[in-house]
């Protein structure tokens, strides 16, 4: 799913943000990125989602070899991954509704589908009766909920996120690592940054952490394996529960 191999990045004005990074992670997996702030953790994300090319090295996502991959070729990545970011990125000008529907409508998914999905998916994140709210009028957790769901509704393979609870309180931060654990129970591989403690000791995920650059320490693979759904619960065919 994911594989780094001997990735450096320097940045333009001399940054050395990685270091000789060596990292797999398999179908399946939930795992954790910390480690100080400037440390890498961001840098690696972005390099994941080919927001960044690497000095050097060579990095596979989702059967796509970055360091080949045109640049036409970027959003069919994107199209495998569901990102979620510290900041939200919510388009301000839309509503709730409209904010997921939009990551449908970019890869051309049918009105029908867009209909059925986005109101299961706004169930999921528990944001039912604020779909006709803007962003203005939400809390930050429920604007974090609203990115989860955005980054969910095309039901990718893989979901990458960057401190997506970094501006919401503690239960709420339990409440979204819980529903990004039940996705991953579903099959869906996450890979997640965080500086909250709590949330790594709560949930006993492999832990991987940056320390200048390099990987300090990296507990391997822990908790479910993979597993089939069973039950339809991802795909919108039985209610999460
Ligand atoms: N666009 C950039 N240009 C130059 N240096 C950068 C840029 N982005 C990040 N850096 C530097 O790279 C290092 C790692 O940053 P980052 O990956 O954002 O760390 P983290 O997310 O762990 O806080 C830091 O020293 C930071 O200052
Ligand atoms: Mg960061």
């Amino acid at each position: 799913m994911v594989n780094f191999e001997h990735v450096t990045m320097i940045y333009d004005n001399g940054a050395v943000a990685l270091k000789d990074i060596n990292l797999h992670i398999d179908k399946g997996e939930f795992a954790f990125i910390v480690g100080a702030s400037g440390a890498g953790k961001s840098t690696l994300m972005k390099l994941l989602m080919c927001e960044l090319t690497p000095t050097s090295g060579n990095i596979q996502v989702n059967g796509f070899d970055l360091t080949t991959l045109k640049r036409r070729k970027i959003p069919d990545l994107r199209r495998t991954l569901g990102v979620v970011f510290q900041d939200f990125r919510l388009i301000d000008s839309m509503n709730v509704y409209e904010n997921v529907a939009f990551a449908l409508r970019v890869t051309d998914t049918s009105s029908k589908m867009i209909r059925r999905r986005v109101p299961y998916i706004l169930g999921l994140v528990e944001l039912s009766d604020k779909a006709k709210c803007m962003p203005r009028e939400l809390s930050g957790g429920e604007q974090q909920r609203v990115a989860l769901a955005r980054a969910l509704v095309n039901n990718p393979a893989f979901i990458i996120a960057d401190e997506p609870t970094g501006n919401i309180d503690p239960a709420l931060s339990y409440e979204i690592v819980e529903l990004l654990n039940e996705i991953n129970r579903c099959g869906t591989t996450i890979l997640m940054v965080t500086h909250q403690h709590e949330l790594v000791t709560r949930f006993p995920k492999r832990v991987i952490t940056i320390e200048n650059g390099t990987i300090a320490s990296d507990t391997g693979r822990r908790g479910t394996p993979f597993q089939a759904d069973p039950a339809g619960i991802y795909r919108g065919e039985a209610s999460l529960v």
